[in-house]
């Protein structure tokens, strides 16, 4: 039972995003290209490449044969090019690893060249609904403020607590992980802001703790970036 759970899935279902084209699909490949594109770009910018890097690159095979100049160009103007460089060395990975199969679990996806903790999890959350969390740097903000966690995320031991705690809110059902995982980060990138978290909106309100004392945006606490 995880009431936090509950509320973010039920908010998500009614109040979040389902018309994005990386959702309503378990394609492994196509959600993996939606959260490397996503990793530093917004979702309006992210659209048009993605729709063109799927028509000249429709699968992993394809991605993976095809010279990096070619994916260096299509990437063009998206920006952070080590991006396109890792995309490319983790297709012909799984590819040449794999069997040009991506891995299911998140564990094995963390080793793929350009995959980090977090994205693994995003993958195998969506693709899998394996009972991995996600803590990017919005989710960090919404689970910091949930819980008023002062732990000082500039120490790594800190950060290792915090995926604990991310951990013991998963849903216990796993078939509620791709919407529970889409609102943490619809929830962090729309209601629960840096500068002004839209509280009255928020599934969470009745259960943060950094609302009950006012102090929403005395977090995270991190002393150094
Ligand atoms: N940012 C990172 N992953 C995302 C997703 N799946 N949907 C919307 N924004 C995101």
């Amino acid at each position: 039972m995880s009431p936090l759970a509950d509320a973010l899935v039920a908010w998500q279902r009614t109040h979040g995003r389902h018309a994005l084209p990386w959702q309503n699909t378990r394609d492994p490949y196509r959600v993996w290209l939606s959260e490397i594109m996503l990793q530093q770009t917004q979702v309006a910018a992210v659209l048009r490449y993605y729709a063109r890097f799927l028509e000249r690159f429709p699968d992993v095979a394809t991605l993976a044969a095809a010279p990096l100049d070619d994916v260096l160009a299509l990437w063009s103007g998206l920006g952070y090019y080590s991006r396109a460089r890792n995309l490319h060395r983790c297709a012909q990975t799984v590819v040449n690893v794999h069997g040009g199969v991506f891995p299911p679990s998140a564990a094995v996806l963390a080793e793929l060249p350009g995959i980090g903790r977090s994205t693994a999890a995003a993958i195998a959350a969506f693709c899998h609904e394996e009972r991995v969390s996600i803590l990017d740097g919005n989710v960090k903000r919404v689970l910091t403020r949930v819980l008023a966690f002062d732990g000082d995320l500039a120490q790594q031991a800190q950060e290792r607590v915090l995926w604990q705690h991310a951990a013991a809110l998963l849903p216990a059902d796993r078939t509620d992980m791709p919407a529970y995982t889409q609102g943490l980060m619809d929830l962090g990138a729309t209601v629960c802001a840096l500068r002004q978290p839209d509280c009255l909106l928020c599934p969470l309100s009745g259960l943060c703790a950094a609302r009950a004392s006012g102090r929403m945006t005395d977090y995270p606490v991190r002393t150094r970036k």
